[in-house]
């Protein structure tokens, strides 16, 4: 088989960038180790920049999302009794999209089937070849048969557990890495929400989020040790927990309701430099990681696709090589401010195993100072929602 882009993965890295290809007439594959319905059926966060929104519409591929995604003007931060409000359209000028990346990735894998955008489901053993020459391959069993994929570039879009960052020599990256000491416990229930913006909420007991899918469908965290067991956790006490966290505003309007999912996963800041070795270009979770704090992983993901299809197709339509240089550097620049600001609300709302009065003192602090100051409240509202491409 032949192609100009083989891509490996396909969540929403992939299948971004695959449809960005397909629709500018450059050839791609998607090789994907899962099958659809896996992939269909995981969780997984749900608040879209301006930036991703713009780019799915771009492509012809928002109508779901324009007629079910909800538009947000502003969010809360929370000390475990006070809310305070970040208006984020006033500071801003823009607003965010809550939608699923669940739905998301169903929208875009139905819509590669309908634009003949291919994806082989279960690609198995996906290794790749010849990544500093200028013909790479990809090697991959499709039903227990041997095949190669012949292509001109390959994008690593595998997440963090995939291949293609492995792919690149030791001596030729670098891996920044902070692993936080707690994980997220998430409840998806099929009750409204307790308020119709999200609200982070740092309590003396510990770190607490209250999420949506839908006017009628609540996503909520609570941070946990990394040692906790989900048996520990019947619906009850998290929704009992949930209340205390959240304060007393949100849990006097909160309904419970039986767990439609339950799970618990670490939290970790991770990058990967540089983003392109030779004929590879990595893009979203195979090239760095933030904590879910500030919902930035899915952005992340859809910034390096608006960066590379741009580069892919200087290079394919204009015969342009400067683009495909430049990617790292370029894509590398808005990741390490999402890195930073991730990393900053985590350490901002989370408590720290160690952490005595005056560390907890210093947080309530700043988040007063925030209640205090727009231009405090300015910085955490463009962060939030998306820095410019
Ligand atoms: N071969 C083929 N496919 C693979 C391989 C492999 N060896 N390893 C992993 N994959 C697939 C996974 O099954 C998955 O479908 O690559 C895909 C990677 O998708 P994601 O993990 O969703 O990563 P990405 O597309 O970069 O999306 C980033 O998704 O995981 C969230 O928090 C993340 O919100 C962020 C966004
Ligand atoms: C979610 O809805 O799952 C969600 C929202 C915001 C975050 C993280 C997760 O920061």
């Amino acid at each position: 088989m032949n192609t100009a882009v083989a891509i490996i993965g396909a969540g929403p890295a992939g299948l971004l960038l695959g449809h960005a290809l397909h629709a500018a007439g450059v050839e791609a594959v998607i090789l994907e180790r899962q099958t659809r319905a896996h992939v269909e059926g995981r969780i997984r966060a749900g608040v879209l920049e301006r930036t991703t929104t713009d780019l799915v519409e771009r492509l012809g591929l928002g109508d779901r999302l324009r007629r079910e995604g909800m538009i947000e003007t502003g969010f809360s931060l929370a000390d475990g009794q006070r809310l305070i409000r970040i208006d984020v359209e006033a500071l801003t000028g823009r607003q965010l999209t809550v939608y699923g990346q669940t739905e998301l990735t169903k929208d875009l894998i139905e819509a590669a089937g309908v634009r003949g955008l291919e994806i082989v489901w279960e690609a198995a053993d996906v290794a790749l070849h010849g990544l500093d020459s200028e013909a790479p391959e990809v090697s991959f069993a499709r039903d227990g048969r041997p095949e190669r994929l012949r292509c001109a570039f390959v994008a690593g879009c595998d997440g963090y557990h995939g291949v293609s960052r492995r792919a690149v020599p030791a001596a030729a990256g670098r891996e920044y890495e902070r692993a936080y000491p707690f994980g997220w416990l998430g409840i998806l229930a099929d009750v409204p929400p307790c308020h119709h913006e999200l609200i982070y909420s740092n309590h003396e007991r510990g770190f607490a989020l209250a999420s949506m899918r839908s006017p009628t469908r609540s996503r909520y965290y609570v941070q946990v040790p990394l040692d906790e067991k989900l048996e520990d956790w019947p619906d009850e006490r998290l929704w009992d927990e949930l209340a205390v966290r959240l304060g007393p505003e949100a849990a006097a309007a909160m309904t419970r309701g039986p767990a439609l999912e339950k799970s618990i996963a670490p939290l970790r800041s991770f990058v990967f430099e540089p983003m392109r070795f030779g004929r590879l270009c990595l893009a979203g979770d195979a090239a760095h990681i933030v904590p879910p704090t500030g919902a930035k992983g899915l952005n992340l993901a859809a910034s390096d696709v608006a960066y590379l299809s741009e580069a892919l197709i200087a290079w394919f339509r204009r015969g342009e090589g400067a683009l495909v240089e430049g990617y790292s550097e370029r894509a590398l620049a808005r990741v390490w401010k999402a890195a930073r600001f991730s990393w900053y609300l985590t350490n901002l709302m989370h408590r720290f195993p160690g952490a005595g009065a005056f560390d907890r003192a210093m947080q309530v602090a700043e988040l007063d100072y925030v209640a205090g100051s727009a231009a405090m409240r300015t910085a955490i509202a463009e962060n939030y929602v998306g820095l410019p491409l």
